[in-house]
């Protein structure tokens, strides 16, 4: 158990995450920040508290709209940002879309953070997940190992669920890897797609296999058309945890996360999903995985939209740094 586990944003991954956090018994103080009014964190967390004499867990906690809740925390999981929710027209948006509105907000996460947990280690899951996580970099001044995003667990999981039921086997006889950005060019690595140890496509034909990672790179956009409004909530927050579990608990476990690439698979200075193997410090190792001719091109073609997005957050911050240069002049 560790001592304290901060979250940003109580909304709809933020409510499964506290749950969660509590019924696993993992932090013995949680502090949740949530700037929607009356008062969401606290009402969040109220209703967990008078839950918890049924599930038979202590629930300490501190809620607030600033980020004082987070004080003290080992850990940060960041879920502050607008989901996406599809147009009245029936269109949705892309996850890059929404950077303009969530890079402001990740803005103030960041000061957040150092003014009250700066040796957090952080787990990003706010979107556009690649440029988000970039820019908190950039902010908070963290070693690269304390900071991951959340997205290779959940697309991995989701390849797993759709080669599971086509293959008709046990989601836990399913090994996959999905890398690259957290978009529609994520890369799902057949080769390195196991069936309790075989070869996937020993189970299912090449074309069905496409059809599924198809899928699998649409598939976030699959569960907002299906839900309405919003996007998924309890897969991402089941993913979070799992990485959070491997550092709490040492793990050593080889998971696919969003990391500083510092030469690796080809990428300088971009956060990118490659499987790393997470343990106490953070990500403690990068894993070089084999792929083919025709993964590598995808892969490449994946970072290129992620360095495309980050382009894109260095132009805003300019702007955004420009204004408010002019606001100061303004007022002398
Ligand atoms: N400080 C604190 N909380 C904030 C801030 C902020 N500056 N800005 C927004 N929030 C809160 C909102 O009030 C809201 O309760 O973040 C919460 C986000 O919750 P939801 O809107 O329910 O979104 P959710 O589905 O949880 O997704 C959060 O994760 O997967 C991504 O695309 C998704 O970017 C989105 C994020």
């Amino acid at each position: 158990m560790v001592n304290k586990i901060g979250l940003v944003g109580g909304g709809q991954i933020g409510g499964v995450l506290l749950s969660e956090i509590v019924s696993r018994g993992l932090a013995r103080k949680v502090g949740l920040v949530d700037i929607k009014p009356p008062a969401l964190a606290e009402g969040k967390c109220l209703d967990i508290a008078e839950g918890s004499p049924v599930v038979g867990r202590d629930f300490n906690y501190s809620a607030s709209k600033d980020f004082s809740a987070l004080k003290g925390a080992d850990f940060v999981i960041n879920t502050a940002g607008v989901p996406r929710t599809k147009r009245p027209d029936g269109t949705m948006p892309t996850r890059e879309e929404l950077l303009t509105i969530n890079l402001s907000i990740t803005d103030a996460v960041a000061a957040g953070i150092k003014k009250y947990c700066p040796k957090a280690t952080v787990i990003s899951i706010a979107n556009p997940l690649d440029a988000i996580v970039y820019r908190l970099y950039q902010q908070l001044g963290i070693k690269k190992n304390k900071l991951l995003g959340m997205a290779g667990v959940l697309d991995s999981a989701r390849y797993r669920y759709f080669v599971a039921q086509e293959a008709g086997v046990s989601v836990e006889n399913v090994e996959a890897m999905v890398l690259g950005g957290h978009g529609d060019t994520m890369v799902p690595i057949r080769s390195a797609c196991r069936v309790a140890g075989m070869s996937v496509e020993d189970f299912i034909s090449k074309a069905k296999l496409k059809k599924i990672e198809a899928r699998t790179r649409k598939a976030g956009g699959e569960v907002v058309g299906l839900l309405g409004s919003g996007s998924a909530f309890v897969s991402p927050a089941w993913s979070a945890l799992e990485m959070l579990e491997a550092i709490i608990y040492d793990k050593k476990k080889i998971i696919p996360v969003c990391t500083l690439l510092e030469g690796e698979y080809g990428v300088k200075g971009y956060f990118v999903g490659v499987p790393a193997v997470v343990g106490k410090n953070g990500i403690e190792k990068i894993i070089k995985v084999k792929m083919t001719a025709e993964e590598k091109k995808l892969f490449k073609n994946s970072v290129k939209a992620v360095t495309n997005t980050c382009a894109e957050v260095d132009k805003l911050s300019k702007i955004t740094k420009k204004k408010a240069k002019k606001k100061v002049a303004k007022k002398k």
